[in-house]
């Protein structure tokens, strides 16, 4: 588990390669095949799919979170409380899912990055629907802040193997 409570250490790194789909982005060997099992699939659907965001290091996600944090304060919150807001969406440093390599943001190709269109609709629903039938969870789902401590992020997907994956679903 890594979440809120647990996390990984600063050194924690494992093995990863180019996801070799659009976007680019490094994850581990498993997660890449996964994956291409996934656009496989998704093309059937007519979906294009294309990696926002895949492994982050510890160092990455020290500038990522502090980034969020910076954007909460220049709308006027104290920093105590900017950190608690984007702490809603982004993890802090050794928190996050994306630190093991399992982990992608995904996007349609033709979206923009976590844009509300009808292509990145539909790229969620084919997510919620069938990325557990190649291993695949919905780290946060809708209405699981209490659960998860994070907001509903669609995108957002981990790679756990599939019979995990088909429990968790
Ligand atoms: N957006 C998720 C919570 C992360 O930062 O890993
Ligand atoms: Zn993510």
């Amino acid at each position: 588990p890594v979440d809120k409570i647990n996390k990984l250490s600063s050194n924690y790194a494992p093995g990863v390669t180019n996801s070799s789909i659009t976007g680019g982005g490094q994850i581990t060997d498993p997660t890449k095949s996964a994956l291409h099992e996934l656009d496989s699939d998704a093309k059937l659907h007519g979906i294009d799919i294309s990696v926002i965001s895949a492994y982050r290091s510890y160092q990455t996600q020290i500038g990522t979170f502090e980034y969020w944090v910076q954007r909460e304060i220049a709308t006027g919150l104290p920093r105590p409380q900017a950190e608690t807001k984007a702490n809603l969406y982004s993890a802090r440093p050794g928190h996050s899912e994306h630190q093991l390599g399992t982990t992608i943001d995904l996007k349609c190709k033709s979206c923009y990055d976590f844009e509300i269109s009808e292509s990145n609709l539909k790229l969620y629903k084919y997510l919620e629907a069938n990325c557990y039938k190649f291993g695949f969870a919905i780290s946060y789902p809708k209405n699981s802040l209490e659960l998860t401590g994070y907001k509903y992020e669609p995108w957002h997907i981990r790679y756990i193997g599939k019979d995990l994956a088909k429990e968790f679903f």
